[in-house]
């Protein structure tokens, strides 16, 4: 099984459109060791011809023009699209908002939790991909699903999905009451297994996770890989660069470091290799010069960078 990260930033990409602050400052003037990242989305295949997207990010427009796997094959049909389907890991606007640039009358199959497909079944924009020719299809829980294009013609990837402590999308908060939304765990936010034909060992997928608990280490203990949620370094960095008030935990979202981390959480357990991929733009590891970048390397983990590739 192949897998393409092709957007390894968190929600507003790197540099963000608004951003100033020192690290989207650097992205933009080139800094040595400063990559610019789109946004939150990687894309799986077992035959290279078909592919599996792992949530739609604003930025994939420029994902497919980045990503020939992605784009029409010079002798396909005059529209079509090597993406089979789009798993949703919650209804995030980072996650989302890509579906939207998807019209066009092009069949793929979209597969979320009930919870996200009641969030795109109460947005009408939404029905810009009628569902007669793009099916939204429920992922059960704790389930092995192969993952199907809109015909019904299995890609060969499959996929399980796990609730992990998260919350709902901020733009689905109770605006006076936010906290009654906060760290729900039912499936608003979900993990993902990634499997295919002959792919060796499990790749884990989860981009936005609020804590680790056992439940999720025992599931991660000897997984060949981990994508895991890398928006901050520490908890209160938004805060502490000017940017913002909320908190990581705030947004659903770990910290890397920190005795809570994800860092500390999963260092005891066999994973091949550890990847965080959503990483916010006031995040220090972008910084590939940084302490801070240097002290996630040591412990065994890596920075994604767009473009990356992966086999298992
Ligand atoms: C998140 O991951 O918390 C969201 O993507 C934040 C956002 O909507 O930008
Ligand atoms: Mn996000």
């Amino acid at each position: 099984m192949r897998l393409k990260i092709i957007g390894s930033a968190a929600g507003g990409g790197f540099p963000q459109w608004n951003c100033n602050f020192r690290l989207s400052r650097a992205a933009r003037t080139g800094m040595a060791g400063v990559h610019s990242r789109t946004q939150s989305s990687i894309a799986a295949s077992v035959d290279g011809a078909g592919w599996v997207l792992f949530n739609a990010s604003p930025d994939i427009r420029q994902q497919i023009a980045q990503t020939p796997e992605l784009q029409p094959a010079h002798d396909a049909p005059l529209r079509s699209t090597p993406i089979r389907a789009v798993v949703l890991t919650n209804a995030d606007v980072d996650h989302v908002a890509g579906l939207l640039s998807l019209r066009e009358r092009q069949p793929f199959a979209i597969y979320a939790t009930t919870q996200v497909l009641a969030t795109l079944e109460a947005n009408s924009i939404f029905n810009v991909l009628d569902p007669a020719l793009v099916p939204r299809r429920t992922l059960p829980p704790a389930e092995e699903l192969a993952m199907c294009d809109a015909d019904g013609h299995d890609t060969g990837v499959t996929v399980e999905s796990f609730p992990v402590p998260g919350k709902i999308a901020l733009y689905l908060e109770e605006r006076s009451r936010p906290e009654a939304n906060f760290s729900s765990d039912a499936g608003d936010t979900i993990g993902v297994r990634i499997g295919g034909a002959g792919s060796r060992g499990s790749v884990f997928y989860i981009p936005g996770c609020a804590r680790i608990d056992a439940a999720l280490r025992k599931r991660l203990a000897d997984a060949a890989c981990v994508l895991f949620d890398g928006t901050v370094y520490t908890d209160d960095e938004m805060i502490a660069a000017g940017v913002g008030q909320k908190t990581g935990a705030r947004m659903g979202h770990l910290a890397m470091s920190g005795d809570d981390g994800s860092i500390a959480g999963l260092a005891e357990l066999r994973i091949g290799r550890r990847v965080f991929v959503h990483i916010n733009n006031t995040n220090p590891v972008l910084d590939e010069n940084s302490a801070e970048h240097a002290a996630v390397k040591a412990a065994g983990w890596e920075v994604a960078r767009d473009g990356m590739e992966m086999e298992f």
